[in-house]
């Protein structure tokens, strides 16, 4: 298990400014903040900023990833393609808490286009405050990584 405290962010050209205020966020919060871009509003395609940042958690570089899109569906499904990633889309902090709590979620996504930067920071505070709960919630996560191959 990887136990330092750096999160990487990443997005495509929807959703800078939100990553901005993200990273200003979880920086207070005392995470290390791994911002792999992209810098410019210049359309560009969401797959491979979703795999940079997966690359980063699937090396143990960084523990956690938050990426972003319009809807967060798109880098969401590319992320999961990377061997030991679970990301989903969060757009309400139940799901946030829960994907952590019961799914030992490494990496999730927002859509800028879904939900406002107030919501998307509670959201991260919900993803970032809530621990796994192992026990029979393992088992299952064992049986996804078991999927992989
Ligand atoms: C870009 O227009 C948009 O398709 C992308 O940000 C994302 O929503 C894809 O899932």
């Amino acid at each position: 298990m990887t136990t330092n405290n750096r999160i990487v962010l990443s997005n495509d050209h929807a959703a800078i400014q939100l990553r901005q205020s993200i990273g200003t966020h979880v920086a207070a919060l005392g995470w290390e903040v791994v911002d792999i871009g992209p810098t410019t509003q210049e359309s560009t395609n969401y797959p491979k900023h979703s795999e940079a940042a997966a690359q980063r958690v699937a090396t143990g570089d960084c523990r956690l990833g938050i990426i972003l899109c319009g809807t967060g569906q798109g880098i969401m499904m590319a992320a999961n393609k990377v061997k030991g990633i679970r990301c989903g889309v969060c757009s309400d902090t139940f799901s946030a808490r829960m994907i952590r709590q019961h799914n030992d979620a490494n990496m999730i996504s927002l859509g800028v286009r879904v939900v406002g930067e107030g919501l998307a920071l509670d959201i991260v505070d919900a993803y970032l405050t809530t621990n796994f709960e192992g026990g029979r919630h393992a088992t299952r996560v064992g049986m996804i990584e078991a999927l992989e191959g």
